[in-house]
């Protein structure tokens, strides 16, 4: 029977155009992602499939009227862009094109470095490691997740979780600090930050552990150089924030441009995929860094692009970042036989399952809403204050000169005093010089202006000294001195490594100056690495680390200074005394000679040591005990009283040492650390439960678990209590 009424024919369209009828799986939301992932496979050719591999950069034009001609540029089956723009509407008219111009309309994945922090930029990833609040850190994760999404970004290449031991590298900025288990547990918070408890959800991004693995090691802190890990280090050292990123359910992993032993991470079949997508059943997909595959050839593991595409993707590179070798030639290596279809489809499969999981299949376009509703809220500003304000370490306090006192007139001195892109650290976002506070507008509006003489006193660097005369003259009105010193962005970060980690020469110089006037100074440094101090310290009455802060970083040390909050931060990376002991860190292995071996013409102890940092109070740690529990498991406690007349908050590290084991172990490796405000005269027990598989166990240089009999301690606060594991 024939029909023509309406309503039938309106239904049967319905029907009809429904992706489940027309046999669309893909495209039907509610199937599962694996039955979507296989269908579409089943429909793609192999040149649709190579695009889905390739990721090419596309953005900074703000201008409208050019959107049409950016597009050209750009086919619409490519699999994903890093996408430097903050303008929705360019990144939607992308995404248009490919759901509407390609044949199986699948949408782009927008990628974008947010690391720490898309427009409300807060501190740098080695500060906020100083701060021990890694639900503090997962709050700001969670801020940028919120504002990157906003602005249509699916996917942060974030967080770096390189350990790192050589601050002449200038990426030391980027991870948090030198401890692998201080680097697992923010990897952990950033994770979730990020990704909240569903990708899908509104304000979400896909996260990226980078770089996978060893970039840390690079020889001499030179970037992009070599690096030499025992398997011993590699699985000891830095596995354990990889482990614990997938763990927590990471959706990428960036492998790193580092060559390790012979074999660059990006050729590395061994860790990508043996270890990474094997052993530790990672289900996300791995894509390169920048041009990584490419340069696969200058590495000399490849003869050329063609090589080096075939070898990166048989190592587990899913997608190619920038060089376009995938692109270019993975085409031909499938029909010339050398890459097989299988291979293809296992990579391709890990990238749209990603898609389908963000939901972009349902929701490809992101909401155009107002800038003022999405950035910069006053919630968000709060929390990048925060965890500045957490963050900067207090190195050294003489005669008590901090916090100032009230009706304190304070001489404000340094380049970086009036400076704002500084603050921002090596990974700006979208951050805008019109957020930043500096110090001087912080302290201004925190102590009133006529309180703050401002003077620079001399630029960066050179050896200009015309401004030393106005400074000291400053300084004579004043009750005392804060100088702001340290490096200007652009030296820490990617390709930013320092062979020297002093002052330069001009503001050291400024500092002697000033040490001249007899005003006490009060030194506030902003940078990327842990600097050298030991000429300028002796200078100085007070020091405050106040690391590169992000947009909130004048509010948060004035509040600092002002004594409004007490400074809580501790160290996550170690300050040498001199170069020359670099690298240096605090869980090295034992040395043959505990009584020897040192340097004989500078003290072999570094300046400011691993979780070092002062309060404006003091703490008294007591009645350290550990008990057996009927579990098997440990309880160890210790009290902290807090002796002084001041509320603040103390971070306890646990340690754990193990003397005699079969493999020699770290002098001491951070097992546990917990953060707690005391209030003044009050005390507080803190815990930690020792889980002996969890954290008494060790690995062997194949990354099998190792777990002994015998002795074992317990140390926090440079008291130690043993306890023994009796054989099972
Ligand atoms: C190179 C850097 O090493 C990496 O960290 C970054 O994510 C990519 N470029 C993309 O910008």
């Amino acid at each position: 029977m024939k029909t023509n009424h309406p309503i039938i024919l309106a239904i049967s369209a319905c029907l009809f155009a429904s992706p489940v009828l027309l046999g669309q799986t893909y495209r039907d939301a509610s199937a599962p992602v694996e039955d979507r992932v296989s269908d579409l496979i089943s429909r793609m050719t192999l040149e649709e499939k190579v695009w889905q591999l390739n990721q090419a950069g596309f953005g900074n034009n703000r201008n409208i009227n050019n959107i049409g001609e950016k597009l050209k540029h750009i086919p619409a089956e490519i699999g994903s862009l890093i996408y430097t723009d903050d303008d929705v509407t360019l990144r939607n008219a992308m995404q248009r094109k490919a759901v509407e111009d390609s044949r199986l309309g699948i949408p782009i994945l927008f990628g974008y470095d947010v690391i720490h922090g898309f427009r409300t930029v807060y501190p740098i990833s080695l500060a906020q490691a100083c701060s021990w609040n890694p639900d503090l850190a997962r709050e700001a994760s969670r801020v940028a997740a919120r504002e990157a999404s906003g602005a249509g970004i699916d996917w942060t290449f974030s967080p770096m979780i390189d350990v790192a031991r050589d601050p002449r590298w200038g990426r030391v900025a980027e991870g948090y600090g030198e401890d692998p288990y201080t680097n697992a547990i923010f990897a952990v918070g950033a994770v979730k930050g990020y990704q909240g408890d569903n990708l899908a959800d509104e304000g979400t991004v896909a996260a990226c552990l980078k770089h996978y693995i060893g970039y840390g090691a690079s020889e001499g802190g030179r970037d992009y150089s070599c690096t030499d890990i025992s398997d011993q280090a590699m699985w000891d050292t830095y596995m354990p924030p990889y482990q614990a990123g997938v763990k927590a359910g990471a959706a990428t992993v960036m492998s790193s441009f580092n060559d390790i032993n012979g074999i660059p991470a990006t050729a590395n079949r061994f860790l990508l995929t043996d270890v990474l997508k094997q052993r530790w059943n990672f289900d996300g997909f791995v894509v390169s860094d920048w041009n990584a595959v490419e340069q696969l050839v200058s590495q000399g593991i490849a003869a050329d692009r063609a090589a080096a595409a075939a070898v990166a993707l048989y190592a587990g590179v899913d997608m190619d970042m920038g060089s376009n070798a995938y692109g270019e030639h993975m085409v031909s290596l499938v029909e010339s036989g050398i890459v097989s279809m299988d291979a293809i489809d296992a990579s391709v499969a890990r990238i749209l399952a990603l898609k389908f999981r963000l939901g972009l299949f349902e929701h490809p376009y992101t909401t155009e809403i107002p800038e003022s509703q999405r950035v910069l809220l006053d919630s968000d500003r709060t929390t990048a204050r925060r965890l500045a304000e957490e963050s900067m370490v207090l190195l050294k306090n003489t005669d008590d000169v901090l916090p100032l006192r009230a009706g304190t007139t304070v001489a404000l001195i340094g380049p970086m005093a009036d400076n704002r892109g500084h603050l921002l650290g090596s990974w700006p976002g979208h951050g805008r010089d019109e957020d930043i506070v500096s110090v001087v507008d912080g302290l201004s509006q925190r102590i009133g202006n006529s309180k703050v003489l401002f003077s620079r006193g001399c630029d960066f660097e050179g050896t200009d000294t015309t401004l030393f005369a106005e400074a000291l003259a400053t300084a004579g009105k004043a009750d005392v001195v804060v100088l702001c010193l340290g490096e200007k962005r652009e030296w820490s970060g990617e390709n930013a490594s320092r062979a020297s980690m002093e002052l330069p020469g001009i503001q050291k110089k400024l500092l002697a100056a000033l040490n001249r006037t007899g005003k006490p100074i009060v030194l506030v440094l902003t940078n990327g690495r842990p600097l050298i101090l030991t000429d300028d310290e002796p200078y100085c009455s007070a020091i405050v680390e106040m690391w590169q802060p992000g947009i909130e970083g004048g509010n948060a040390l004035a509040a600092l200074l002002c004594g409004d909050v007490a400074p809580s931060g501790k160290l996550a990376m170690t300050f040498p005394r001199h170069v020359g002991q670099v690298p240096i860190y605090y869980n090295e292995r034992p040395r043959a000679r505990r009584d020897q071996g040192f340097y004989q013409d500078i003290p072999t102890e570094p300046l400011y040591p691993f979780a070092y940092g002062l309060s404006y109070t003091s703490f008294e740690y007591s009645d350290l005990g550990v008990e057996k529990q009927a579990d098997g498991t440990f309880r160890a406690t210790v009290r902290v009283t807090n002796t002084g007349s001041r509320d603040a908050a103390e971070t306890v590290h646990w340690f754990i040492s193990d003397p005699a084991s079969s493999i020699s172990r770290p002098a001491r490796e951070l097992k546990y650390f917990e953060k707690r405000m005391i209030p003044a005269g009050n005390s507080a027990v803190f815990v930690f439960d020792i889980d002996p598989v969890r954290d008494l166990a060790f690995v062997n240089s194949h990354g099998m678990p190792l777990f002994e009999a015998g002795a074992y301690i317990v140390s926090v606060n440079g008291q130690s209590v043993e306890i023994n594991l009796a054989k099972q």
